[in-house]
């Protein structure tokens, strides 16, 4: 093993912060390159002007800069095949790169793909049904058929937004109708998955996987909408909360079992080579896990709660993937609870501004603070996307933590400031550690 690492990242929100500030720690990491970066990010490495997409100045950095490792933060380039760019170039195919081929990215880049892969490999997920333009009328017959909420999403990427979940049958057709005919979500919306409304609590649970062997990462809770008690538009992620009280051992075995496994052996079985994260979105249904969605990348804000509770060296954990021999390693997490509480742009998820300048990070105390919407701009630091900054906080309970981040969510300051104030209130009642 050599011990010079030179990493570089593609694309930066709170999630990648999150991870380049671990890698940072590393004794194995010389240096951290950061694409694009942003105003947090300078913090733990060098900041490049890379588009995440930008296959062609990806190649040409590394090169340059000789860099032996790149882990991609988001699903687009994935989706768009970063992975094979790399393997097809024989001057890229040696550099250890974290994410799936476009293949193993199809787990969340098709919805029809994965719930195709669950099926076959009995994988426990919702009831469903895949229609196309030509089988609209099929459509609104099996809708017929359900009893509401109706679950319906399209097929591609579309953002976070592609999914719908709506209770009443006439406008469940009608969104139906406008997906397939009328082009909302564009190519994304070209195929719809149906299928049946699964009643529980959602909790995400993140995989390693170098192709062969796998580990699992900690468990967290995201919180969608962007209103407290759950209300309002779904958004990015409002907050996480790790570990996820419900979440114990027998649970934890039926996932492993009835999920993990058959996950990584049914890509063996597929032919794919799943080098990166697998984020499995689960629903536990009356104590019984089942599949909501895959993701082929980490969450956000999942990651800003899950990778700070970590602590293995994240870089080894990576060489052990590229040298297939995850087997040989051990999670050791700690047991502290993490809660992350995130800013946003007042108005987020639908219009707002950016370039508010933003004031009072320095006050801030016994919290990490990892910036996703933020940007330097004549040396101050301004808001320059809908989620702008996520705190994470550690305590030996939920209310601990969640205080602590909410603290500092009130000492940092811009114009029109949101945050929830309630991330974890509804698992406080359960025991904590
Ligand atoms: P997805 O993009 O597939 O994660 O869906 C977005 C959100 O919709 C999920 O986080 C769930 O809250 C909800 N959702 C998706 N599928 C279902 C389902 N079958 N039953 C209930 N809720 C769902
Ligand atoms: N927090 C949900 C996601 O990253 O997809």
């Amino acid at each position: 093993m050599t011990n010079y690492y030179e990493t570089t990242f593609i694309r930066i929100r709170g999630r990648e912060n999150a991870l380049a500030w671990k890698m940072a720690q590393s004794p194995l990491c010389t240096h951290l390159y950061i694409a694009p970066g942003n105003a947090g990010s300078s913090r733990f490495g060098t900041n490049v002007p890379i588009g995440v997409n930008d296959f062609a100045a990806i190649r040409a950095f590394v090169i340059e800069k000789s860099i032996t490792m790149v882990v991609v933060g988001p699903e687009d380039p994935l989706v768009k095949g970063i992975r094979n760019f790399f393997e097809a170039d024989p001057e890229l195919n040696t550099i250890l790169l974290i994410g799936p081929d476009s293949a193993g990215a199809q787990l969340e880049g098709s919805k029809d793909f994965s719930k195709l892969f669950m099926q076959k490999n009995n994988i426990p997920t919702a009831a469903y049904a895949t229609f196309t333009k030509a089988t609209l009328q099929e459509g609104y017959l099996f809708l017929e058929t359900l009893k509401p909420p109706y679950v319906l999403k399209a097929d591609g990427l579309a953002a976070g937004k592609g999914v719908l979940i709506l209770h009443d049958l006439v406008v469940a057709q009608q969104e139906l109708k406008l997906m397939l005919e009328e082009g909302k979500f564009g190519e994304a919306g070209s195929k719809v998955v149906i299928e049946e409304f699964l009643d529980g609590i959602e909790v995400s649970v993140f995989v390693l996987s170098d192709g062969k062997n796998y580990v699992i990462l900690p468990e967290a809770k995201d919180y969608k909408r962007i209103g407290e008690g759950d209300t309002g538009l779904n958004t990015g992620g409002m907050g996480a909360v790790s570990p996820v009280p419900f979440v114990d051992m027998p649970f934890m075995k039926k996932v492993e079992e009835r999920i993990i496994i058959p996950t990584v052996n049914g890509l063996q079985e597929a032919g794919i080579v799943y080098k990166g994260f697998i984020f499995i979105g689960l629903m536990c249904v009356k104590g019984e896990p089942f599949v909501i969605e895959y993701n082929a990348r980490m969450g956000d804000p999942e990651t800003e709660v899950v990778i700070p509770r970590l602590k293995n060296d994240l870089v080894e954990l990576f060489i052990a993937v590229a040298n297939q021999s995850l087997n040989k390693v051990k999670i050791e997490t700690d047991s502290r609870t993490a809660v992350t509480t995130m800013l946003v742009s007042g108005g987020y998820p639908e219009d707002y501004e950016k370039g508010q300048v933003i004031t009072g990070l320095e006050n801030c105390e016994e919290s990490l603070l990892f910036h996703a919407g933020t940007e330097m701009k004549e040396g101050k630091i301004i808001t320059s996307g809908g989620r702008v900054l996520a705190i994470t906080s550690f305590g030996n309970s939920i209310e601990e933590a969640a205080e602590k981040s909410t603290r500092n969510a009130t000492k940092i300051n811009y114009e029109k400031k949101y945050f929830r104030k309630d991330i974890g209130q509804d698992l406080m009642k359960k025991v904590t550690n």
